[in-house]
Formats: structure tokens, sequence, C-alpha cells
């Protein structure tokens, strides 16, 4: 029997290679940091019959058209704004996640940027590189209170329910915003649903935890950031898009919010003339919510799982739409 031909684009952690290599013939993009090119993308994407791909490949009408073969997408992350569902549903074509493997991570992250910009860590640490601590002063590098404050989490789905879990340890009033309230999340946490304008109002700490889609694009701007506490923390740990980054840079050059932390920007990577850049009041991370060595480990290890489910006949772990499967 012809065993099945998988196209992997980035080079992934050994264990999940070695998933994929027990049922499939396989070839890699060879880059370590570097996405594969375009052109050798749909060249390699031509003769196999699945892909497992990472957030920066564009997986779309063109890429179908140049992998007829291509019957499951393996997204090596729990978001796939990168990928056109539709199109791939139209054509048959299984879709798969990584949830579940990297919530607790990402959620530590998302507090990792919390506290950086409520208690200006790196604006700290750059005026000690620059030799500017020149003495303790009462109001030298003072920042916000975590401990008692108000969080609001909007996007309250398994990575903003991690978030809130951790907010008991600092006793924290929990607020949350999501498409239908959660009594389980209440339950757990003691978390108040709120309509996002009066979270916006009532948040110490705002947490940005939602997918991308046609919804939550743009959601953020000058009105919404205009709601918030001149002393609110702003935090978005989920997709850039989902603020419009030159209305948070000119609200945050007016102190208002009063600090951002932002591991997701409108078009990554980002260079170091980003407007969002140069300001002190804002903690930057190049998009490593879910960067651990285990957790990465596990990502791909799920993807190479699903992708080899899929090519294989077998229970297929994360369909995003299984009713191809049906077909
Ligand atoms: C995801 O999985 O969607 C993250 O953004 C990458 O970890």
């Amino acid at each position: 029997m012809t065993r099945p031909k998988a196209y992997i684009t980035r080079r992934i952690p050994q264990p999940a290679i070695d998933i994929v290599a027990v049922a499939c013939d396989y070839a890699i993009w060879a880059g370590e940091e570097q996405p594969v090119p375009r052109d050798v993308l749909l060249r390699e994407a031509a003769g196999a019959d699945g892909v497992l791909a990472i957030l920066s490949e564009r997986i779309d009408a063109e890429f179908l058209d140049a992998a007829p073969r291509c019957r499951v997408v393996a997204n090596m992350a729990v978001g796939y704004d990168n990928v056109d569902v539709p199109e791939l549903t139209r054509r048959g074509v299984l879709l798969t996640n990584t949830p579940g493997v990297l919530t607790e991570t990402t959620a530590d992250l998302a507090w990792a940027l919390l506290m950086a910009a409520g208690r200006r860590i790196v604006e700290g640490h750059k005026l000690i590189e620059a030799g500017q601590w020149t003495s303790w002063s009462p109001m030298f590098m003072v920042g916000q209170d975590i401990s008692g404050a108000t969080l609001g989490i909007v996007g309250a789905g398994r990575i903003g329910s991690a978030v809130a879990r951790r907010a008991a340890g600092f006793d924290m009033r929990i607020l949350y915003h999501n498409r239908r309230p959660s009594p389980e999340l209440e339950a757990r946490t003691g978390a108040q649903y709120r309509g996002l304008d009066d979270l916006l109002r009532e948040s110490d700490f705002v947490v940005v935890l939602l997918p991308l889609n046609d919804q939550t694009r743009g959601m953020f701007g000058a009105r919404e950031f205009a709601l918030m506490k001149p002393t609110a923390v702003f935090v978005n740990a989920a997709r850039g898009p989902i603020v419009k980054e030159l209305e948070l840079a000119a609200a945050l050059r007016q102190g208002r919010p009063w600090a951002a932390g932002l591991d997701v920007f409108e078009v990554e990577p980002i260079g170091a003339d980003h407007p969002l850049l140069g300001l002190p009041n804002v903690v930057a991370a190049p998009h490593v919510g879910s960067a651990t060595i285990a957790t990465r480990t596990r990502m791909a290890t799920t993807a190479a799982t699903n992708l080899v489910a899929a090519l294989t006949g077998q229970p297929v772990p994360n369909p995003v739409n299984p009713e191809v499967l049906g077909r």
C-alpha cells in the first residue's frame, strides 16, 4: 500500500516528525526561523496528501488550487485565522488545530505582560541599562497595584478562563465579556458578566483573549480606549488585528490606557520602527504566548497526530470543520 505524502512547512520538534514518519512519506521546509517562500510551499504542496502548517502560512484558494491532492491541513496553533476555512470546507479539506495544549502557557504569558506593563518592568530595565538610576525616590517608577484590582477579561474561552483562575492569587475582582455568559466560569472564579463598555469602564486591567474573526476584527479602537480608566492597563495576547494599532498608539501617547502589554500585532513580524514601539508605557513581545519548550512540543505532536489520523482514516482528535469528515 502506498504511504500518504505529507509536507511540513517549518522545522518542528523531533517527536512530532517521528509521529509523521511512522505513517507517511514526508518533506519538510528546512528553514529554522524563516517561513517557507510561497512558491516553494505551492510547489511542495502539489504532491502532498496532507500539510502540517504554522501560522505564517496563508492557506487559501490559491494554496488549494496548487494542492489538488491535499485532504487535511493540520495547523500547529489553536487559532486558524491564517486559513480560509469556508474554502477548505467547500472543497472537502479537513482543518485541524491544537486546542487545550497551550492554554496554561498562554495564560501565563498574558499575566507576564499584565504585570510587566502594570509595574513598569521593561521601562525600569531600560532605564538601568541607560545609566539613569540615580536614587530611590518616593514616586520614582511608580506603577499600578495588581492585588485587589479589577481584572476585565474579554473573551473567556479556555485561555481567558485560565487567566481568570490565576487572579484568585491576587484577590482580584473579575469581570468578563463573552458572546455568552459562562455559569461555569462564574461558579469557579466568582467572575461577573459585563457588557463590553461596562467592563472597559470598570476594569483596572483589560486582557483580550478573543479569536480573530469578522466580529472581532478592529474591535478595540479610539472609542474603546476612551472608555477605559486613565490608570488602566490593556493586554492583548490574542491576535493583533483585533486592535486598531494606530489608535492604540495615539491613546497610549495621551495616557489612556495608562500602559499596554502586547504579544501580537496587526502584521507580524514588526520592525523597530513600529508605531507602538518607543513608547515608555508599552511592553511588547514577539507573539510568544505559547512559546515554552514543552508546550511547543505538545502543539507539534498534536498537529502531527491530527495529520496522521486524517491521512490513515483514524478518528481525528481536533477537527475544526468536522462536517467534511462524513463526505
Ligand atoms: C495559537 O496557537 O493560536 C497561538 O497564537 C500560537 O501559539
